[in-house]
């Protein structure tokens, strides 16, 4: 008996032996092949609503790296009055280069529930026309619902620029489920709570005194409004607003020479017919010839400040806070009030510092020749926008970098630039890739990673030609615009 029953289970035995070597060697292949495929992760994100059910024993914690976000549910039912919105084109299953963008927007979302957001997140998406999907793929899916982050989808259009996306960050003046949005830019990272704008602009908000208008816009060196981050009061009238100015532009530009843009009236105001001026940190002017005029800087700055009138704009360590005049044929807003250095006192603190403004702030003797004392007020300090080349994955890295006696030594320049936000950025990517096991090769990023994502997709500036398409797109009750009103260059 005994070794008949010996006998029966060898054969199982290597039976199993052989199953198992089986999947083990399936997995493997499986694994060469996706890497062989040239895409970023080695596998799919396992398992993601698995590991966020772990993840709500967490306690909230602002040194853990952890996602401390809740999942978004399936729902346009908000949670919140207020709101953030990112919006990305150019998405495209085979040019993995978008993928930065993905990463940058969860890395923010994981930043604001660290810092104790409550506010919904909201992500509008437009696939690429060569893109095969009509739905953005399912690994970006699963990560974004998993960090708390509803997606809208946004249809194709038959070409796409940098210019289409900047119309797309006006959605938000739609969103009329919302007292407050605030849009971000998918490059760059919130650095504290910013959920005090929208406290700080609501009435209702008892705890904080309104001393911020329902619109809130920033001013550069060289622009009146930087289109990284605004904030709006959305609702129909502002939305039909921008809808019919778009539209309105549409028309005149018709007749316009290259660049088919007025520089003295712009969107529909004339500064020095109404002896007025637009104001930036370095200089006060009255054309429309500031840089992205022509398209989201231009276009918010005017409805902001010339159709809403209800307006904060922050120029560095200033507040100005402008209301509509009495007789609603004038156009020119009058200042409702006047602050200097009052958004200091309600920002939480900083997750990191930029532009040596820890330093600044302390020792101005060394650090005056800077000259970036304006970046050190908040807005400008509360957020990090990796514009142009500054793109953290689209850089070298190296894990030496987040290495604490590298933190230690490099004590007297962390602050510098983007130095210390850019680090945040790779701390988030390395712990999200660690979580949800993203099999991102940062041992190799530089040799593997990087040069599939040096490219935006959609380049780094908006041109004028991309123009045409854009106008003809904007609102889904405009008619499509068959003549090509922008030639290209
Ligand atoms: C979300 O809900 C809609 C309709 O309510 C449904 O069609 C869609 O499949 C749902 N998506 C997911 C990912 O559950
Ligand atoms: C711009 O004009 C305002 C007054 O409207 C003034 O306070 C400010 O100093 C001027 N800025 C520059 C850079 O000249
Ligand atoms: C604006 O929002 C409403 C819902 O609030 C929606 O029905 C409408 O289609 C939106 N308009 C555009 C152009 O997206």
């Amino acid at each position: 008996m005994r070794t008949q029953q010996k006998q029966k289970s060898t054969p199982r035995r290597v039976e199993m032996l052989f199953i198992g070597i089986s999947i083990f060697f399936v997995m493997f292949i499986g694994m060469l092949n996706s890497k062989a495929l040239g895409t970023v992760y080695n596998q799919e994100p396992m398992n993601v609503e698995e590991v966020k059910k772990e993840e709500l024993n967490v306690e909230k914690d602002q040194k853990s790296t952890k996602n401390l976000c809740q999942p978004s549910l399936n729902t346009t039912e908000p949670s919140s009055p207020y709101a953030y919105v990112w919006v990305m084109g150019g998405i495209n299953e085979n040019k993995p280069a978008y993928k930065g963008f993905i990463w940058d927007i969860l890395i923010s979302a994981r930043l604001l529930c660290r810092t104790g957001s409550t506010a919904d997140k909201w992500l509008y998406v437009r696939l690429s026309p060569e893109s095969n999907r009509e739905e953005i793929p399912e690994e970006d899916r699963k990560l974004l619902t998993a960090h708390g982050i509803r997606i809208i989808h946004l249809k194709k259009s038959r070409t796409e620029s940098f210019g289409q996306i900047t119309y797309d960050k006006f959605h938000i003046l739609n969103m009329t489920d919302y007292k407050r949005v605030m849009f971000l830019d998918a490059d760059t990272i919130p650095l504290t709570n910013m959920d005090y704008f929208f406290h700080l602009s609501d009435p209702d908000h008892k705890d904080t005194p309104t001393i911020l208008k329902p619109f809130f816009l920033y001013a550069t060196l060289k622009e009146p409004c930087q289109g990284g981050m605004y904030m709006v009061e959305p609702s129909t009238w502002m939305y039909e607003k921008y809808v019919e100015t778009v539209k309105d532009q549409h028309e005149k530009a018709k007749d316009l020479p290259y660049p088919h843009f007025n520089k003295g009236i712009g969107w529909g105001y004339h500064f020095k017919q109404h002896r007025d001026h637009w104001e930036s940190i370095s200089a006060n002017m009255t054309r429309w010839s500031f840089y992205a005029a022509h398209i989201d800087q231009g276009l918010m700055f005017y409805l902001a400040k010339y159709i809403y009138k209800d307006v904060s704009i922050a120029i560095g360590n200033k507040l100005q806070n402008w209301k509509p005049a009495k007789g609603i044929a004038r156009r020119k807003p009058i200042l409702d009030s006047l602050y200097f250095d009052i958004l200091e006192k309600y920002q939480p603190p900083l997750l990191a510092y930029q532009f040596y403004c820890d330093k600044y702030k302390f020792d101005r003797a060394n650090y005056l020749s800077i000259g970036k004392e304006w970046k050190c007020h908040p807005p400008y300090d509360s957020i990090a926008h990796f514009a142009g080349g500054s793109k953290p994955w689209q850089k070298t890295f190296s894990l030496y970098r987040l290495q604490p006696s590298t933190i230690r030594r490099m004590k007297r320049t962390y602050s510098a630039n983007l130095y210390a936000p850019t680090n945040l950025w790779w701390q988030e990517l390395v712990a999200m890739n660690d979580e949800y096991k993203l099999g991102i090769d940062l041992e190799h990023w530089n040799t593997k990673v990087l040069p599939l994502m040096e490219e935006s997709p959609l380049g780094a500036r908006a041109l004028y030609k991309d123009q045409a398409e854009v106008i003809a797109n904007v609102g889904q009750d405009i008619e499509e615009h068959k003549e090509m009103v922008v030639r290209s260059e």
